[in-house]
């Protein structure tokens, strides 16, 4: 089949096997031209391992640490008809790539939140690994069905306090609109908080190590953001910040019980990035179109795996656990270039300016549209996508 790319709305539902292959070997490339991680893990779960921070998690630890990888991702395979998503993709082109330097790889496809996904997970640790002693929590997903009551939350974005209007840009239409978000109700925030919260990660911490599956000195880490004034009120301030918060609180809980063996618990608070999961927030597109192009001009931009190379290098490993950086709230920063004075300064002078007449100007979009394509497969120089590909493609160690 020759695959082009097909969007609806902020995603693409098609994805290039090929590209997503070409994709992840630049990544593992970046990884290698690091060099290894000095006193990186050995074995390593990543919940959420399919794409964006959780993909490039896997990369880095495979591939800068020599590490055995256990993947755990929602995704979908190809019916033959129907391209497979991105993530499908992704993990087969990366469990090839991970054999063919003799590394373990295993992944796991289903419903990460369900205790059927967890049992599964902690069997083939118990028989192919032992214990793991890296545990990296990258899920974004819009619910979840919790798994001792059966309901089914649903996330949304939306301020908490007031209706909230802003530009933002739609992308099909290329334009600068302006967005109005009506306040959330009480129980918006809590099925919010059910989904993107703490609770999962709490629930499988407390699985592994019940079952004697965490190694000594095991770290697990999960993603955050902050942001800048401009997303505030519908970032942080608003409904998916309340379960960031509660992803924060957690992460401080898992460290005390982690202490038990010698382990840590953090949230690493990473920068704004093109991923199928921010492209569905309105204002942050726009953000973060005007980041790249900042970031960029100042030499400071990085992609997923720049971002989690640094948090390995230089904020995880290479030190003793009680040396590890953090704020005074005790979370991991690499949003620090991101947050960097000069760098809000002038995204912040960019946002007030930007209009449709003027968004091309700001080169961003383009930028910005190269990046989301990049998410599935798409507009990779050394790929032929007029050229028929086989579209049914397997993940050998896929449970
Ligand atoms: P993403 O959409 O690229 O990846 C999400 C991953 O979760 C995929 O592997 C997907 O298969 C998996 N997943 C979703 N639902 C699942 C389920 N029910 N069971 C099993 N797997 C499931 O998302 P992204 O952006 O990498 O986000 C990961 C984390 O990083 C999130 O917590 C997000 O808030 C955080 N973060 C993202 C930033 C960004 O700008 N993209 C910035 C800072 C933090």
């Amino acid at each position: 089949m020759v695959v082009q790319p097909r969007i609806r709305g902020f995603i693409c539902t098609t994805a290039h096997p090929v590209g997503c292959a070409q994709h992840v070997q630049q990544q593992i490339d970046c990884v290698l031209q690091k060099g290894p991680v000095k006193g990186g893990p050995g074995k390593v779960l990543v919940i959420g391992a399919s794409t964006g921070y959780g993909l490039s998690s896997r990369i880095t630890a495979a591939f800068g640490s020599g590490a055995a990888t256990l993947g755990v991702f929602f995704e979908k395979s190809s019916d033959g008809k129907r391209t497979a998503t991105a993530g499908w993709y992704n993990s087969a082109a990366f469990e090839t790539a991970a054999r063919a330097r003799g590394l373990y790889a295993r992944s796991v496809n289903g419903d990460a939140f369900s205790d059927d996904i967890k049992r599964q997970v902690v069997d083939i640790i118990k028989k192919d690994l032992g214990q793991v002693d890296m545990v990296v929590y990258s899920l974004a997903s819009p619910r979840r069905v919790h798994p001792v009551t059966g309901e089914t939350f649903r996330s949304t974005l939306k301020p908490i306090e007031g209706r909230y209007t802003n530009k933002s840009f739609d992308f099909e239409k290329n334009e600068v609109t302006e967005v109005s978000l009506e306040q959330s109700s009480e129980d918006e925030v809590r099925q919010t908080v059910a989904v993107m919260g703490g609770e999962d990660w709490g629930m499988w911490i407390d699985l592994l190590s019940a079952e004697g599956l965490l190694a000594p000195g095991c770290l697990t880490v999960a993603y955050s953001y902050i942001g800048p004034r401009v997303t505030q009120p519908i970032y942080r301030q608003g409904t998916i910040g309340a379960a960031k918060d509660h992803l924060e609180a957690t992460a401080c809980q898992l460290d005390k019980k982690m202490s038990a063996i010698g382990g840590r618990a953090f949230v690493s608070v990473n920068k704004a990035l093109v991923t199928q999961a921010s492209s569905a927030i309105p204002f942050i597109s726009l953000y973060i179109v005007l980041l790249m192009k900042v970031m960029k001009e100042k030499q400071l931009h990085e992609g997923c795996i720049e971002q989690v190379v640094r948090l390995f290098h230089e904020r995880l490993y290479g030190r003793k656990r009680d040396e590890i950086p953090v704020d005074e709230q005790g979370r991991v920063r690499v949003d620090d270039w991101e947050l960097r004075e000069d760098v809000q300064k002038e995204v912040e002078a960019m946002w007030n300016a930007v209009t449709t007449l003027n968004a091309n100007q700001f080169g961003g979009v383009d930028s910005y549209n190269r990046e989301f394509l990049k998410l599935f497969g798409f507009g990779l120089s050394a790929v032929d996508y007029n050229a028929d590909v086989n579209i049914e493609v397997g993940i050998e160690g896929v449970a």
